[in-house]
């Protein structure tokens, strides 16, 4: 009996609008795109919804660092994000942005319907602020010595070193990444949502078949260690939402950026009239699933459901969560070019490659996805080229040359078709289930059984004897048949080589299809359908991805850079830091016992400091006294042997005597700013 007609939502966790889409994006991208396509293709009612992530600190500061207005920024982001993804294959019925009218409104009735209902409630809190930039500071956005182990330089929230967590006022010398400053800690109301309460019902829907085994072994944990109330706000200044009847209070961009789910499908009602209420009523009967990255699990799972039912909306169906994306077995690394944008691909590669390579590794299991070059390589051009579109062209050429273009009326091997014909059933179960894997090697297992039907009638030497041309004609005709089905079965994965085919076979595939057989059936001519992977290509991508980080100039083998390369690079704001002042050499001497360093007094137009300055193989002390130079006036001070350096001189040159400290022009003033 057919499958009655479901009618799905489906959405992919929203991009921020502050980086570009990447590899990692693209994994769930494309997983939601192919169960998407699947369910289409199977004549469900599938929309697909999507958004750009706009709200929040770091895409604030990011606008401010381009000196543009975050709206600008995330109009410009969210183009850009989306014309990537359509480049990718991956089609949503809506594309929006959180910072939209939808997207408030539903905010704000989500709040109201959740305050009313007695689940918001405000508390004074004191967080770390910025007294220089004039704004509360983001774990992330604290850093300083670790309170455990006293490893310099760490986040506010969590040690790189030792692994420990705090709480940022625990950190020892705290700093603000944006400012420098010292943080001080403010008091502040906030606003809570009162998660605690939703505990029953969520640990019932967690039983549920809407998440992973694993993932509700995780969430187990979290029930275990107790609810707690969540901070919904946060203080201006900050990019998103105002709170109703709260000024100066903002929806936390964790509030909105689910919410933008609903605000992006209730976009597509208002321009195609669906009903909204269909998908998000408390009574729905529509299917709705997330997928999302493990990392963003306790939102989806914890928070969301929770805020749906105080609001009075349906919850979802499923929330499906996948690994993170290895590249070559590590972390993907900007240094090594393994951080590849999805633009950076485009350049370069095919993008069904890469929907082929991650179906072929997909599961509906949490685990991590390498993307290994030497077997996406080679798992592409043996599998799509080598076996399923060599299919078409051993056969396709007979049948356009010698036959009229026209498929034979007879059907060879029925056995075979028929095998074909069943394992839809099979296949189809792996896509519902997100075994994309399983559903490839079935694919592959048959695309295999029609080349060795082939190669066991060899046409190419059939076609050669007049007695055997009707033999010829119906081993092509089923070669073909073998193929179209092949690629109704892989059409969700590779819309274009479908789409492709299509036109070559002069026929539309739905999944119904791969139980029919095309016979007196005219075919259009065979063009390539795709190329093997060029790993010259790849090898190129992978160096187009260092650029975004190195010098793109060659370099002069006598140039100093040459013989020492600059190594790690540092941020705009770690450089922002340092405070370059002209200094005047007050005073310049020897220090006893030091091969190297002269003292120098400096006056900074006002104050001296004491430098000790490792430039005694280049100047003698009367040379400087009176010259004016550049220092790094807000070093820490140094406990040295022979006495404290308050300061470091700046110098240029390979050593030696060829040691220039820095001379400004005329004009320079002792304590000025070096800009
Ligand atoms: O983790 C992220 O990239 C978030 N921008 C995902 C948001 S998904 C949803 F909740 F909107
Ligand atoms: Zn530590």
């Amino acid at each position: 009996m057919a499958e009655q007609t479901r009618k799905i939502l489906v959405t992919s966790a929203l991009p921020y609008a502050n980086g570009s889409i990447h590899l990692g994006h693209l994994l769930e991208h494309i997983q939601t795109d192919i169960w998407t396509r699947f369910q289409r293709m199977r004549g469900h009612s599938c929309y697909s919804v999507c958004a750009d992530d706009a709200h929040g600190t770091p895409v604030m500061l990011k606008a401010q660092q381009l000196g543009i207005s975050p709206e600008q920024m995330v109009t410009q982001t969210r183009d850009e994000h989306h014309a990537d993804l359509v480049d990718f294959g991956v089609e949503y019925d809506n594309y929006h942005v959180t910072h939209s009218d939808e997207n408030k409104e539903l905010c704000e009735l989500v709040y109201d319907r959740l305050n009313d209902a007695g689940f918001i409630s405000k508390r004074t809190i004191s967080q770390l602020f910025d007294p220089e930039k004039e704004m509360f500071l983001p774990d992330r956005f604290v850093q300083g010595t670790c309170p455990k182990c006293g490893a310099e330089d760490q986040n506010g929230d969590s040690c790189d070193v030792c692994s420990a967590t705090y709480d940022p006022t625990e950190l020892i010398n705290p700093r603000s990444v944006v400012s420098g400053a010292e943080p001080v800690l403010r008091d502040s109301e906030h606003y809570f949502f009162d998660l605690p309460q939703f505990e029953g019902m969520l640990q019932g829907w967690l039983q549920s078949d809407a998440i992973q085994p694993e993932i509700a072994n995780k969430l187990k944990e979290w029930f275990e260690e107790g609810m707690q109330q969540w901070d919904i706000s946060r203080d201006a200044p900050y990019f998103g939402f105002e709170i109703p009847n709260a000024p100066g209070k903002f929806f936390y961009v964790w509030v909105d950026a689910p919410v933008g789910y609903m605000a992006s499908f209730k976009n597509l009602c208002d321009k195609n009239g669906l009903n909204f209420d269909e998908y998000w009523g408390k009574d729905s009967d529509a299917e709705l699933y997330h997928f999302i990255g493990k990392d963003i699990t306790y939102f989806h799972c914890l928070f969301w459901p929770a805020m749906l039912e105080g609001a009075g909306f349906r919850k979802p169906t499923g929330v499906n969560v996948h690994g993170f994306v290895t590249v070559n077995g590590a972390k993907m690394s900007k240094s090594k070019g393994t951080f590849i944008k999805g633009r950076t691909y485009l350049d370069h590669l095919n993008p069904e490659y890469l929907r082929y390579y991650f179906a072929s590794k997909l599961s509906d299991a949490v685990t991590d996805i390498d993307l290994n070059f030497e077997d996406f390589a080679q798992k592409v051009n043996s599998d799509l080229v080598g076996k399923v579109v060599n299919i078409a062209s051993r056969c396709a050429s007979f049948i356009t040359k010698r036959f009229d273009g026209k498929l034979s009326t007879n059907v060879l091997e029925p056995e075979l078709v028929a095998e074909f014909h069943l394992a839809e059933a099979s296949i189809a179960t792996a896509f519902e289930k997100r075994q994309y894997h399983k559903a490839i090697r079935e694919i592959m297992a048959l695309a295999d059984k029609a080349n060795q039907f082939i190669d066991a009638n060899a046409p190419w030497v059939t076609i050669k004897d007049e007695s055997k041309q009707q033999f010829t004609h119906d081993v092509c005709s089923l070669g073909i048949n073998l193929f179209r089905i092949l690629v109704v079965y892989l059409k969700p994965v590779v819309p274009t080589l479908a789409a492709q085919s299509e036109a070559f076979l002069n026929d539309t595939l739905s999944w119904e299809s791969s139980q029919h057989v095309l016979t007196d059936h005219s075919i259009n001519k065979f063009k390539a359908l795709m190329q093997r992977v060029d790993m010259d290509k790849v090898n190129a991508m992978v160096e187009d991805s260092k650029e975004n980080l190195e010098p793109t100039v060659t370099l002069d083998p006598n140039s100093p850079l040459a013989k020492d390369p600059i190594g790690e690079t540092i941020s705009f704001e770690d450089f922002a830091k340092i405070d370059l002042r002209i200094a005047r050499i007050a005073k310049a001497e020897h220090v006893e016992k030091a091969d190297k360093l002269l003292r120098l007094e400096l006056d900074l137009g006002g104050e001296t400091r004491q430098v000790f300055a490792g430039i005694k193989s280049a100047y003698q002390p009367e040379d400087l006294e009176g010259k004016l130079t550049v220092m790094v006036a807000n070093l820490a001070p140094r406990k040295m042997r022979f006495g404290m350096s308050e300061g470091m001189v700046l110098a240029a040159g390979p050593g030696g005597e060829d040691l220039w400290i820095l001379n400004p022009e005329e004009g320079a003033q002792p304590g000025m700013k070096v800009k």
